[in-house]
C-alpha cells in the first residue's frame, strides 16, 4: 500500500531578502512577552508541528537610543538563544540618525539576522511626541528612517521589515503610502496590524485593508496581522486578503502550541494541539523555568510568569483560589506544588479556551503633538519634539 500523499503547503515559504522562512508565520513582537524565554517555547512548538518548518519569532521592541547607549536591560532584551535562527529584533526609532547607529551596532556586532521597525505603537506617551503609530503620517520622516536602516543593514545581508497600523484614525490613513515608501526604500516586507491607532486593540481588525495593501505593494511580501486566534483564522486571513504570511500576537498568549497548529495548518494538515490541563501545566512550568533562566533570577522569573497564568488556564476548570495562588507565585517549588493540585486529566475545553485572549482596550482619541495633523510635512518644532520621543519609552 502506498503512503498517503503529503498535503500541499498553503503558501510558499516567506523570503525576506536572503532569509527563507518555511512556514509563513511570524510571532508578533510584544513588549514584556516575547523575550528569549517565550520565543524558545513558541519555537519548540512551531518546529514540532507540521513539517518541522521554521517560522520567525520577533523580539519585543527595543528603543534605538537605548541600544546605542548600551542600556543594560536593552542589551539583555536583544539576546537570542544559541540555537535561535533567524535571530530577529524589533527596533523602535524616531529619527534616521539614531536608527542608523542602532542598526549598525546590530549588524557589525553580528547580533541579528533580521530587523523589524515598529511604526504601530499606540501608547499615548509615545504618540504624544509623534512616535510609534503617529510617525508614518510624516511621510518623509518615515521614509528616511526605513532608508537609513536598510542602508546600514544591506551590506550585511540583514533584511529590514516594517510593521505598521492603518493610520492614526479613519480620517488620517497612512498604510498605503507607507507601504509604497517602505517598498521603495528597500524594506524586505511590510506587516499591517489592520487597526487604526485610535482603536488601540479594540473592535475587529479590518482584514480588507490587508488585501488593499497586498494590491498596492507588489514586489515584497505583505504580512497580515490582527485577530488571529487559531490556525483556521490564519488560513482565512490568507484566503481573504491574499497576504503572503501572518503575524500572530495575542492568540499565542498562554497558548504557545498555537505555533504547532499554524505550522500544521500552513502545511495543509488538519492536525491541531488540544492539550489536557496536565499538559498545559507542564508547558506553564517550562515557560517559568525558561524565564528564570533568562533573568538568571528565580524570583524575577516567577514574578514574570504570574501575568501568563490566566491565559494558560483560560477555559479550564480551575477554581479562583488556585488561580489566585498561581498569580502570586514566588518560587518554582511553589509553582510545582500548585500545578500538582490542578486536575491533570481535564481535557482541552474547546470553545471556552478559544477566541480572544489578552488585552482589548478601548478606542481613544490619539494624543498627538500640537498641529501634527495639519500637514504631512514635519516642522522644525515638531522635529525637536519627535527627537524626545525615544526618551519617553523605557529600555524595553
Ligand atoms: C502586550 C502587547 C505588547 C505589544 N508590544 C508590541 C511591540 O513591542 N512592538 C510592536 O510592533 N507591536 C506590539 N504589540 C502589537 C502586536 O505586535 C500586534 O500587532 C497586535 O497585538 C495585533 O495582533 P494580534 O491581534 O494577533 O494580537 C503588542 C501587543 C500586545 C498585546
Amino acid at each position: 500500500m502506498s503512503a498517503p500523499a503529503a498535503a500541499a503547503p498553503v503558501l510558499a515559504p516567506l523570503r525576506f531578502g536572503p532569509l527563507t522562512i518555511d512556514s509563513p508565520v511570524v510571532l508578533a513582537p510584544m513588549a514584556g512577552i516575547t523575550n528569549r524565554a517565550f520565543r524558545r517555547l513558541c519555537r519548540e512548538y512551531g518546529s514540532a508541528g507540521g513539517t518541522g518548518a521554521n517560522a520567525l519569532y520577533v523580539s519585543e521592541m527595543i528603543t534605538s537610543r537605548a541600544l546605542v547607549e548600551r542600556n543594560e536591560l536593552t542589551m539583555k532584551l536583544i539576546e537570542h538563544d544559541p540555537g535561535e535562527s533567524p535571530r530577529s529584533t524589533q527596533l523602535y526609532s524616531v529619527d534616521p540618525v539614531t536608527t542608523a547607529a542602532a542598526v549598525r551596532l546590530l549588524v557589525t556586532e553580528d547580533r541579528a539576522d533580521h530587523i523589524d521597525l515598529n511604526f504601530g505603537c499606540p501608547v499615548p506617551k509615545v504618540t504624544r511626541r509623534g512616535g510609534g503609530g503617529a510617525l508614518p503620517w510624516k511621510k518623509e520622516l518615515f521614509r528616511s528612517i526605513v532608508a537609513a536602516a536598510v542602508r546600514e543593514a544591506e551590506p550585511y545581508d540583514v533584511p529590514v521589515t516594517v510593521k505598521m497600523r492603518m493610520g492614526i484614525d479613519v480620517d488620517h490613513v497612512t498604510y498605503l503610502d507607507a507601504g509604497r515608501l517602505a517598498e521603495a526604500a528597500g524594506a524586505a516586507a511590510v506587516a499591517l496590524h489592520a487597526r487604526y491607532v485610535d482603536q488601540a486593540y479594540s473592535g475587529v481588525a479590518d482584514w480588507s485593508a490587508i488585501a488593499r495593501l497586498k494590491e498596492t505593494v507588489r514586489s515584497i511580501p505583505v504580512l497580515g496581522n490582527g485577530d488571529i486566534w487559531s490556525a483556521e483564522d490564519a488560513l482565512r486571513l490568507v484566503a481573504e486578503s491574499g497576504c503572503d504570511g501572518v503575524v500572530v500576537g495575542r492568540g499565542c498568549l498562554g497558548r504557545p502550541w498555537l505555533f504547532a497548529d499554524l505550522a500544521n495548518g500552513f502545511a495543509g494538515s488538519p492536525e491541531r494541539v488540544t492539550p489536557t490541563l496536565g499538559e498545559v501545566g507542564a508547558t506553564l512550568r517550562r515557560h517559568a523555568a525558561y524565564l528564570c533562566d533568562f533573568y538568571e533570577d528565580e524570583a524575577k522569573g516567577c514574578r514574570d510568569i504570574r501575568k501568563h497564568i490566566a491565559w494558560y488556564l483560560k477555559g479550564f476548570p480551575a477554581g479562583s483560589q488556585i488561580r489566585h495562588q498561581l498569580a502570586l507565585v514566588n518560587t518554582l517549588a511553589d509553582l510545582d506544588a500548585l500545578i500538582a493540585d490542578l486536575d491533570a486529566s481535564a481535557p482541552w475545553p474547546g470553545a471556552p479556551a478559544e477566541g480572544q485572549r489578552g488585552r482589548a482596550g478601548n478606542p481613544r482619541r490619539v494624543a498627538l503633538p500640537d498641529g501634527w495633523l495639519d500637514s504631512q510635512e514635519l516642522t522644525a518644532e515638531q522635529a525637536a519634539l519627535v527627537a524626545e520621543a525615544e526618551d519617553s519609552v523605557s529600555g524595553g
